[in-house]
């Protein structure tokens, strides 16, 4: 049997997998050995440290369910979403800056009419939101797809909730873009909230004496086909939290001021109930293709 110094061990596993048939799938493995051996070698890494990493990993899988997604929330806390993003989009001179999509991409998206209101029923501060889709060029992208999700007042989404299962989604929708490449929906102010705190990664923030805050935004995807799908989010400018967020997901550009207003009418012509906030936003999307997130779908009873 062949016995291995520390560094030809590392050499020994990475060319265990020299025969990978895939070149990529072989180079990101071997890099990972790499990265990892590398880490174990700096910290001196202890067994007790190695079996408290076992545990901590074996306790974020089992916190997954279909809408539950915590190794995503591990990765956002660990920066690796943002780098991801980073490395993706390294060239979008001209075009609206990405961020994380997060975990709380569930469920269903419905249609709804131009104007709609995303959040009815629900307490929080009045407001409108207009936006339109175009390319580099400012030509306007009709029949574009946008989805549309945001926290409400309390600081948690729909999915979250007991009440989403009977019923459904809120301040959650999809709106298709008008010839104009329009778009425009009322909703309430969300507000900044915690990333779920009731599993692993929540307790290593909170153990790390971290925050758990976002600062409030809505989130988007914009889906047009010769375009690369956009991920992103609108942060609200005034957030105590924009310059902190714990998932380091804010990007100037995507910071909007949104107006306080009083006008008896919004910009839809239709009668305000009090006073009401204006978000205007615009998207400019960049040529090209890119995978398309899919929704996390809350499992299906039985029949
Ligand atoms: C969110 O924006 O919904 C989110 C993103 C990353 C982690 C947790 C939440
Ligand atoms: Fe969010």
């Amino acid at each position: 049997m062949t016995q291995f110094n520390d560094t030809e061990l590392t050499a020994a596993v990475i060319q265990s997998f020299d025969k990978t048939p895939d070149p990529r799938t072989r180079f990101l493995l071997q890099e990972l050995v790499k990265s990892l051996h590398d880490y174990v070698r700096r910290t001196d890494l202890t067994f007790g440290e190695w079996e408290v990493a076992i545990d901590f990993l074996t306790r974020t899988g089992q916190k997954c369910t279909p809408i539950r997604q915590e190794f995503i929330l591990l990765s956002d806390v660990l920066g690796v979403s943002m780098l991801v993003d980073a490395v993706n989009h390294r060239e979008r001179e001209g075009a609206t800056q990405t961020t994380v999509l997060g975990p709380f991409y569930v469920g269903e998206h419905p249609v709804m009419a131009h104007g709609a209101d995303i959040s009815p029923g629900l307490t929080g501060e009045r407001m409108f939101v207009q936006s339109r889709v175009t390319d580099l060029d400012g030509k306007p992208l009709a029949g574009v797809p946008v989805d549309i999700w945001h926290a409400d007042d309390d600081g948690f989404y729909d999915s979250q909730k007991a009440s989403y299962a009977t019923q459904g989604p809120s301040s959650r929708a999809r709106f298709i873009t008008d010839s104009d490449g329009r778009l425009f929906f009322r909703t309430i102010l969300p507000c900044s909230y915690p990333i779920p705190t009731d599993g692993p990664v929540g307790d290593l923030v909170l153990k790390t004496g971290r925050h758990p805050m976002r600062p409030a935004h809505v989130h988007f995807l914009v889906v047009a086909p010769g375009y690369e799908p956009l991920i992103t989010h609108v942060f609200i400018e005034g957030d105590e939290y924009l310059d902190s967020d714990v998932v380091f997901g804010v990007k100037d550009d995507l910071i909007a001021t949104v107006e306080k207003r009083s006008d008896a009418f919004m910009p839809d012509g239709q009668p305000a109930t009090g006073p009401w906030h204006l978000m205007t936003y615009n998207f400019r999307m960049k040529p090209g293709e890119g995978t398309v997130p899919q929704p996390m779908m809350p499992e299906k009873a039985e029949a």
